[in-house]
């Protein structure tokens, strides 16, 4: 089987809410305990720094968002969960894909224009007055925590689809200067649920009306009884399709519970009786995650210890990565002869035969690097036979689908695969 590769981050400023939770850690807590899927999940304390100077915050963000999306299930074995600053590869990427980004694209940027456009409403006549470089370039190091590790599906709300093609831009650039050694990955949306927050309003930090995932019992009943209503009395029929209470119960309820509940607004519930019973059924649901959380948090010396073996898994893969990048681009060794695929073979004198040696087995190196998942899935398969005849065949009709340049680089894959699963195969 071959793995998709899914990847995003969250950035680490604020504190998981039930928004969240529904929008983002739900589906990617599910996408961690598919085998089909390789899900790459990081906390993107970089991207923190773009907006948020205040250091206990950022802090205190990534512990929370670790210790949410942890306590909720989040496979770490079959996922790779790590934080963006234990990868040292990223920012070394960001510098190279910096270079390669004209600045053209960056003054397109919808984060950008906002800032500009705040200026200009508030008759500022310097447009550019707050804007700090990292917001302005802030596309780049996002392309480059997308295609340091060549992930294609990216799943992100709609506000993020232009950074991603911005991605694209930025990686057909590099693989038409130097190699061809990015894939180019694509925005994944779901179908968006809003969910609202107390004051009705899409339930948002900026908007202050939210309900943190872990916040204490009694402060969930507090802020469930602030949830805004209308003046119906007890007995009077009330409407729950345009009732926010009405709502959240039903994006954390059964069918069942949720049509029990229509019935009794429609027989004129209290809205007193309805915040007590929408709080039993959140509380319910959060009762058992809330306190693996706490735990968590009281006990962060093991979230380190994930997040550090996370880093060291997603390196496994950025760090031989970084080295054909780093060659590709002619940062290289003083002696080094050995060359990658592609473009970066130089025009020049011909190479002795140890040479000729030296750069197939780099070339080789490169490509099984990429093919090891799946070669490992093969490896750990009960029937290694069917599992390898099944990566091969599935690997014979990429070929043929693709274009020249992509046919030739999935011929190399598959010919390397063919030598590797052999023993598998024949017989
Ligand atoms: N910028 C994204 C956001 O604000 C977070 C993010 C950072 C991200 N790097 C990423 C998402 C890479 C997907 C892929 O939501």
């Amino acid at each position: 089987m071959i793995q998709k590769r899914v990847l995003t981050g969250i950035t680490t400023t604020g504190t998981p809410h039930l928004g969240n939770y529904l929008g983002a850690i739900k589906p990617a807590v599910k996408a961690s305990q598919d085998s089909s899927l390789s899900s790459y999940f990081f906390l993107a304390d970089f991207h923190a720094l773009i907006k948020c100077h205040d250091p206990e915050r950022v802090a205190r963000s990534t512990r929370e968002i670790a210790a949410t999306w942890l306590a909720l299930g989040l496979d770490t074995d079959n996922a790779t969960f790590y934080r963006q600053s234990d990868i040292p590869e990223i920012p070394e990427l960001t510098w190279i894909l910096t270079c390669l980004c004209s600045k053209g694209l960056m003054n397109r940027s919808h984060a950008y224009k906002a800032s500009m456009d705040a200026n200009r409403e508030a008759g500022n006549p310097d447009l550019d007055d707050g804007v700090t470089l990292g917001l302005f370039s802030y596309p780049v190091l996002m392309a480059a925590d997308i295609l340091m590790f060549n992930a294609k599906h990216i799943p992100v709300g709609k506000d993020q689809i232009q950074h991603i093609e911005m991605a694209r831009d930025i990686a057909a650039r590099f693989n038409h200067t130097y190699a061809d050694l990015f894939v180019m990955p694509e925005p994944m949306i779901d179908d968006p649920i809003i969910i609202p927050g107390l004051d009705g309003r899409k339930m948002s930090k900026s908007y202050d009306n939210t309900i943190p995932l872990f916040c204490s019992e009694n402060e969930l009943l507090s802020l469930i009884k602030q949830i805004k209503t209308d003046s119906r009395l007890p007995g009077e029929p009330k409407d729950p399709d345009s009732s926010t209470l009405f709502e959240l119960y039903s994006l954390f309820a059964n069918t069942q519970e949720t049509a029990d509940f229509r019935a009794k607004f429609e027989q004129g519930i209290g809205w007193g009786d309805a915040k007590l019973e929408l709080f039993e059924s959140l509380n319910g649901y959060l009762r058992e995650p809330r306190q693996r959380y706490n735990e968590l948090m009281q006990d962060l010396n093991s979230v380190e210890v994930l997040l550090n073996k996370g880093a060291e898994k997603a390196r496994d893969y950025a760090a031989p990565f970084m080295r054909e990048i780093r060659e590709a681009t002619g940062i290289r060794p003083l002696n080094t002869t050995l060359v990658g695929a592609g473009k970066i073979e130089p025009k020049k004198k011909e190479k002795s035969a140890e040479q000729l040696a030296n750069a197939e087995a780099g070339r080789r190196r490169a490509i099984l690097m990429q093919l090891k998942p799946v070669l490992d899935q093969v490896n750990s398969a009960e029937d290694k036979h069917a599992a390898a005849a099944q990566l091969i065949a599935a690997k014979r009709v990429e070929v043929e689908g693709l274009k020249k340049k992509a046919q030739q680089k999935a011929q190399n894959e598959l010919e390397l695969l063919l030598e590797e699963l052999a023993p598998y195969l024949d017989r």
